[in-house]
């Protein structure tokens, strides 16, 4: 890839989804794309670029392809702990004693990847409710960009390495165990949307209102800092007043957003809508 391509790549990348190769990432890029010249017979990466700007109907499906291919979709059940501990006394302070008033909880995972978060999130609830023997109501709406993700939390069929810090028992109740992979329960499947989402769209956030949880976790770290103002102040919008932002561990609001509430827990800090 010459640096040609790869500037006018990136920047096409940047523009349509916020992630930002630099250039240190170069080699990254390519060998991420390599594929993708190989399949469509394109002799360049100039091709490439020019295929997916300019290219019809194909261009757009190619469009997913390369949200596809760029994205990094790290995730796992009960993905950093901390959090969700945070989740679960928010959760029983908040909206067990009536806060939500009957109508169901809404929870948004933005950037869920394969499934993971959200569901994790659908049977700590179910657990919930279990153990306090009352009624939860909840919604949760899973999006992301990519398509292939996306399908995959359809499936919700999951990996060994997937459900690793699974405590055995929620195993047991939640997943059908086949071959050595874990087959999701629908009634646990039942609780979560799945849909596709771009956060560069400033259109769509209006379809994910008045949330009283939104999970961002590990997306904003591959957005420059422009971007992530961006992304925060539309999920600020989205938010119920007092309604929650988590996001990631690494990730921080320091210099994107003064509009919430830091709210320190155990080993994690989440944000309430002022
Ligand atoms: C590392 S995963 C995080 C998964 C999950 N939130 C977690 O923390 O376990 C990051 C996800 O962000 C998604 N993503 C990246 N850019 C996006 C964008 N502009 N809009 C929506 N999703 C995006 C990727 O497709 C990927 O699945």
């Amino acid at each position: 890839m010459t640096k040609e391509e790869f500037t006018v790549l990136r920047d096409f990348i940047y523009e349509k989804t916020g992630i930002y190769f630099t250039e240190t990432k170069t080699y990254l890029l390519e060998s991420r794309l390599t594929n993708r010249l190989s399949e469509l017979g394109l002799g360049s990466f100039e091709d490439y670029y020019y295929h997916l700007k300019y290219g019809a109907d194909k261009a757009r499906n190619e469009l997913a392809r390369l949200y596809d291919v760029i994205t990094t979709n790290e995730t796992s059940f009960f993905r950093n702990p901390p959090q969700l501990d945070a989740f679960k006394i928010i959760m029983q302070k908040s909206y067990m004693n009536g806060a939500s008033a009957g109508s169901p909880i809404r929870i948004w995972s933005a950037a869920c990847s394969t499934g993971e978060e959200p569901y994790t999130l659908a049977i700590m609830l179910m657990e919930m409710a279990e153990i306090h023997r009352v009624s939860i109501p909840f919604n949760i709406i899973a999006t992301d960009i990519s398509s292939k993700v996306l399908e995959s939390a359809r499936k919700a069929v999951f990996s060994q390495y997937s459900v690793r810090n699974t405590d055995e028992a929620i195993k047991r109740k939640y997943f059908t165990e086949e071959n050595s992979m874990y087959k999701l329960k629908e009634s646990v499947k039942k609780n979560v949307k799945i849909d596709f989402m771009n956060l560069m769209d400033d259109d769509a956030y209006r379809l994910y209102r008045q949330m009283d949880f939104i999970f961002c976790r590990n997306v904003l770290i591959y957005f420059d800092e422009k971007m992530k103002k961006k992304v925060v102040d539309h999920m600020y919008e989205c938010l119920k007043p007092r309604g929650f932002l988590t996001i990631g561990h690494a990730e921080s609001l320091h210099n994107i957003s003064r509009a919430f509430k830091p709210l320190v827990f155990p080993g994690t800090i989440a944000y309430q809508k002022g």
